[in-house]
């Protein structure tokens, strides 16, 4: 393995959060010192796509890049945030007493909808001052999202002394998605970004959400994991994902079971036959993609060769493409460039019709890859991807 850095031109790594910007920005917003600093993570997925409202299994990482909150607890129950990315860094104000599902709140609704949720929960709430800065990519299927309410819930839980485990802290950032902005999503991305560990991979049963924390060190393997956004941008409050979610339901409906989870893979054919064949091919990919999680995790429990998870990560791929379809062209071109360019598997993560590839591949084989994707989308007239690597780091927590 080289320990050579990865930079060539195209393979860069997201700057990282000046934090003491991000400070000085807050006292200059609110003439005020904030209480602390927390910081939520995105995620990528390494297997296991649009099974997680089905009661399957999933397997993210958190990544590096972060949303970075500077807050301080307010005496009222007014919310005032700004963000560096967002509206030129205005600060909205919402009162939290206000806030409800049929409000529009703007990209504020992952902040209020957090609040909301906590006293929906019969938890103390008071207002906070926020000043946001983040280096997670927006609308590229990187958890951009769950990494701004999970900071948020994070800070808050933190700050009044709500006492929460991991998972319902999660579930207050699902919940501002889920009610407040309108995103139906399931909760992976809020696990991911909560309950993260550095050089693991989080295999989460969605039913049970029990998480077990598999060895996933990539860089002592000598190996890589290519983030590839195809900068064809995606979005979950549109209408595909919550189709596909409509879809899985209406299958399940269908087969007289409560979730596909309950489909067992060994009968699978035989009941399929039962759908007609749009619905036979959204419930086909997501119990094998659930099973697919298991097989990977299996893997990784063993200390396997993580190079042996490619080829489940190829047939993700194609799962996605031929019977979610949920892939696009300039996606499909960078999964197929990746893997022709000596990848050991490459797949779309998230909830697709655009965002990321993943690309397992040899560290010393990073660049070519890097290239080859580039060149493969100028030659189809796709935008030029940007390319960063991944590595498996921390969950939300308070960082000053
Ligand atoms: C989005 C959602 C997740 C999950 C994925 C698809 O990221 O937020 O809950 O459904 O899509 O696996």
């Amino acid at each position: 393995m080289s320990d050579e850095p990865m930079s060539n031109k195209v393979i860069r790594t997201p700057d990282a959060v000046d934090l003491d910007a991000l400070a000085a920005r807050f006292r200059s917003l609110y003439d005020a010192e904030p209480d602390g600093l927390w910081a939520a993570p995105g995620r990528v997925n390494i297997i296991g796509e649009h099974t997680d409202y089905n009661g399957g299994f999933v397997l993210p990482i958190a990544l590096a890049q972060h949303t970075v909150a500077a807050v301080r607890r307010r005496e009222d129950t007014l919310v005032r945030v700004a963000s560096a990315s967002m509206d030129d860094g205005a600060v909205a104000t919402v009162e939290l007493t206000d806030v409800t599902e049929d409000g529009d709140y703007g990209w504020a609704a992952y902040v209020v909808g957090v609040g909301w949720a906590a006293a929906r929960r019969d938890l103390p709430v008071t207002g906070l001052d926020i000043a946001l800065d983040s280096n997670v990519p927006v609308g590229a299927g990187l958890s951009s999202s769950a990494a701004l309410s999970c900071v948020t819930a994070r800070a808050w839980s933190d700050l009044l002394g709500w006492q929460l485990d991991e998972e319902t802290v999660a579930d207050l950032g699902r919940d501002a998605e889920n009610e407040i902005a309108g995103a139906p999503t399931g909760l992976m991305d809020q696990l991911a970004s909560v309950c993260g560990q550095e050089a693991h991979a989080m295999q989460i049963d969605t039913r049970a959400v029990a998480i077990t924390q598999l060895p996933f060190d990539l860089p002592a393997a000598g190996l890589s994991l290519l983030v590839i956004d195809s900068r064809t941008e995606h979005s979950h409050t549109g209408g595909e994902y919550a189709e596909r979610r409509q879809s899985s339901h209406e299958a399940a409906l269908r087969l007289g079971v409560h979730e596909l989870r309950d489909v067992p893979l060994e009968s699978l054919a035989t009941t399929l036959d039962k759908l007609p064949p749009l619905l036979r091919r959204r419930a086909r990919h997501v119990v094998t993609d659930s099973a697919r999680v298991e097989q990977a995790a299996r893997l990784l429990l063993a200390g396997d060769d993580l190079r042996r998870i490619g080829p489940l990560l190829n047939d993700s791929h194609a799962s996605m493409r031929d019977d979610y379809e949920i892939t696009v062209p300039s996606v499909d071109t960078l999964q197929e460039a990746a893997v022709a360019a000596g990848a050991h598997g490459a797949r779309m993560t998230g909830g697709g019709f655009g965002g990321c590839v993943i690309a397992l591949v040899d560290h010393d084989d990073a660049a070519t890859v890097a290239d080859a994707c580039v060149a493969a989308t100028a030659r189809g007239g796709f935008p030029a991807p940007a390319v960063f690597e991944a590595v498996a780091s921390g969950g939300a927590a308070r960082i000053r």
